[in-house]
């Protein structure tokens, strides 16, 4: 399978995934609230697992975005001290979602992947409390890689940082 195959069976499997999560919401949009309705338990979205050359584009676009500077990740980039490290980031991403802080704050995820995503192109949305050097500075993560970063590199970048911690 060339490159190009990848990444077009990437943005179908992504379309339809939307699509179905889509056509789930309609269905459920207009069920009016009864009073015996209760909650639904949250479950925990499992994450497909992530193929070894797709994580290394990830890697590789972590790199050269450079990420590097601030995030440490062990053999990747050891000495950065900026930010916290993201060995653990799938697990990091849950612990935040589900905590107090984030939810009084403005992030909207839900899922790991929607963590990542948020954290990258809002950075300011929820600032993670704890730097290796102190509290984190909201603001510090560039406020642009929305134009920065290729539409090829970030599949794989978020892919890449779900493998790590689970
Ligand atoms: C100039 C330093 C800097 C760079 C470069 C940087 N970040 Fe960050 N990042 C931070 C800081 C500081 C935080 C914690 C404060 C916050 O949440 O805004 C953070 C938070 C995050 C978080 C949330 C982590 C958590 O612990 O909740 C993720 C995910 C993340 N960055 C990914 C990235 C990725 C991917 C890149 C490259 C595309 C990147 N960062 C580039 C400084 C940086």
């Amino acid at each position: 399978m060339s490159h190009s195959d990848l990444t077009r069976s990437t943005i179908i499997y992504s379309a339809l995934a939307g699509l179905i999560v889509a056509l789930a919401a309609c269905g459920g949009g207009n069920a009016a609230p009864t009073a015996t309705a209760t909650p639904a338990a949250p479950t925990a979205t499992p994450e497909p697992t992530i193929s070894p050359v797709r994580a290394a584009q990830g890697k590789a676009a972590f790199i050269r975005i450079g990420c590097v500077a601030c995030h440490a990740i062990k053999g990747v980039s050891d000495q950065a001290l900026a930010a916290p490290a993201l060995d653990q980031a799938y697990k990091l991403a849950q612990d935040v979602i589900n905590s107090q802080e984030y939810k009084k704050s403005e992030g909207t995820a839900k899922t790991p992947r929607e963590f990542m995503i948020e954290s990258i192109l809002e950075p300011n949305a929820f600032t993670y409390p704890t730097c290796p050097q102190g509290p984190c500075v909201k603001g510090t993560m560039p406020q642009n890689y929305k134009d920065i970063i290729r539409a090829e590199e970030m599949d794989p970048l978020i892919d890449y940082l779900l493998s790590l911690g689970r």
